[in-house]
């Protein structure tokens, strides 16, 4: 049976319509913060303007090539664009190792360098009489000054190199190209993944109005009038329209999310290389869910509610409990215990209970629950700001993904929460922020033209 004592400690987790309401009108406001000149530079979510104009037609044609940074691999790939629903993509993907997320933007940069290289070798693109554009799509916050200058206004997920925080990534990008050798690549455009993922599922389906990332982090982007972003200065080109990349992680960095937080996101952030920041994205991302389930477990364990009232070493560790395992535990048929008492053997702890484990259930259910209801509510947010009446979304990300319910639960809860009357659609939207550079690139070839 599910104990009281864990029924307790999770009561906090469960929101309720209201509160769900309740959030959504406070992440309004800062939306309007954020795209409102006079309080641009103090607003919490930033609202950060892409200088992306045109969603794709479908009828772009060439050869495009793409680098994709901030998600659980670097990727670089070439997708070759011959009209309507012709795309081929080739790809590699690279695993970023540790100390080049941390250690100097230099040494980042060289790598990303180094990987392209690679790619250049494998595929043959080294002639230099065909000049390839490439979009880069780098999924930190973006501070944007036109299409292909993008200046990183932090870091955020695992990510802290020195050095680099206000520069324009996409230039540093470029010259570590250049001192690698390769002249025939010139980067075109800089985007978030949010973006990427948004015009690459409009390329597929022109109702997509959002690009949403539940993977390592959470984000998204939305189309909004031009004249509601205040901080565009560019000419319009004519659709009147441009993409906004909310931010949306570092929601509840000034204490607007203090009334559903709770001691545990407390205790997770105080650990975190960024504590106080991106306070929204800890309640929800795949680089944290885990985490907080094991924060969860280690109080009801200290509290004799699990395991009898016995830790291991691994569950007294940070980080040992990966997100994939609340994914793998709910995904499997009620009364089967099988892989939840693999995943605690592994942990140390092989002799837990069937109730245990039912328990444990239920702790990573008011978890990822939890995370599939405030980003529903954040769509539902985001749709009435764009006062839309039909909208898909292109989803992304490995929470999204690979976690067995988030869009089960994110159907019913939009369902629940939206204005009557609004049609929606989630569509996953897989390698979405990648493809999606490379079809902005053919975009901005468009403008040049
Ligand atoms: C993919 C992109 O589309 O989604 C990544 O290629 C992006 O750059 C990612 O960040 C999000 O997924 P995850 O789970 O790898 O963070
Ligand atoms: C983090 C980044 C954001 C990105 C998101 C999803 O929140 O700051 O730019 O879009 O992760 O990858």
């Amino acid at each position: 049976i599910l104990r009281p004592q864990i029924k307790g400690l999770m009561a906090e987790f469960l929101l309720n319509n209201d509160q769900l309401r309740e959030y959504e009108r406070r992440l309004i406001i800062d939306l309007r913060k954020g795209l409102n000149k006079q309080t641009h530079n103090s607003s919490i979510v930033k609202c950060f303007v892409t200088y992306i104009q045109d969603l794709p037609t479908g009828r772009e044609k060439g050869t495009y090539l793409a680098v994709d940074l901030g998600g659980t691999n670097f990727r670089v790939l070439m997708v070759e664009l011959g009209g309507p629903e012709k795309l081929h993509m080739t790809s590699m993907q690279f695993a970023v190792p540790q100390e080049k997320m941390l250690g100097t933007g230099d040494n980042l940069f060289t790598y990303l360098a180094d990987c392209i290289a690679m790619f250049v070798e494998k595929y043959n693109l080294k002639n230099p009489n065909i000049v390839y554009s490439m979009g880069f799509t780098f999924s930190f916050p973006l501070s944007q000054k036109s299409l292909n200058k993008a200046l990183i206004e932090r870091w955020t997920k695992g990510f802290n190199c020195s050095d680099v925080v206000g520069q324009d990534v996409g230039m540093l990008l470029q010259k570590a190209i250049q001192r690698r050798g390769m002249k025939n690549i010139e980067i075109k455009v800089v985007i978030n993944d949010t973006t990427g993922t948004l015009i690459s599922a409009a390329w597929k389906n022109p109702a997509c109005r959002i690009g949403l990332i539940i993977g390592t982090g959470t984000n998204a982007c939305y189309v909004e009038k031009q004249k509601c972003a205040q901080l565009f200065d560019h000419k319009n080109r004519g659709s009147g329209e441009i993409l906004i990349n909310t931010e949306w992680g570092a929601f509840g960095d000034d204490g607007s999310l203090d009334f559903i937080r709770t001691r545990y996101d407390l205790e997770l952030d105080a650990q975190t290389i960024n504590p106080g920041r991106q306070v929204h994205e800890k309640m929800i991302s795949g680089m944290y869910m885990g985490e907080i389930v094991r924060v969860l477990l280690v109080h009801a364990v200290k509290n004799g509610a699990l395991f009898g009232g016995k830790g291991s070493h691994a569950l007294f560790t940070r980080n040992m409990f990966l997100t994939k395992y609340v994914s793998q535990i709910e995904a499997q048929a009620a009364g089967n215990h099988a892989k939840c008492m693999q995943i605690f053997g592994e942990l140390g702890l092989p002799h837990i209970s069937e109730e245990d484990c039912l328990n444990v259930r239920y702790i990573c259910q008011c978890v990822s629950s939890r995370a599939a209801y405030m980003v529903s509510a954040g769509i539902c947010g985001l749709i009435r700001k764009m006062g839309e009446k039909n909208v898909a979304v292109g989803i992304d990300g490995s929470v999204y993904t690979y976690h067995p319910h988030v869009h089960r639960l994110m159907m019913e809860k939009i369902q629940e929460l939206i204005m009557p009357g609004v049609q929606f659609q989630l569509m996953l939207s897989t390698d979405g922020s990648g493809r999606g550079a490379a079809l902005a690139a053919a975009v901005a070839a468009k403008y040049e033209n």
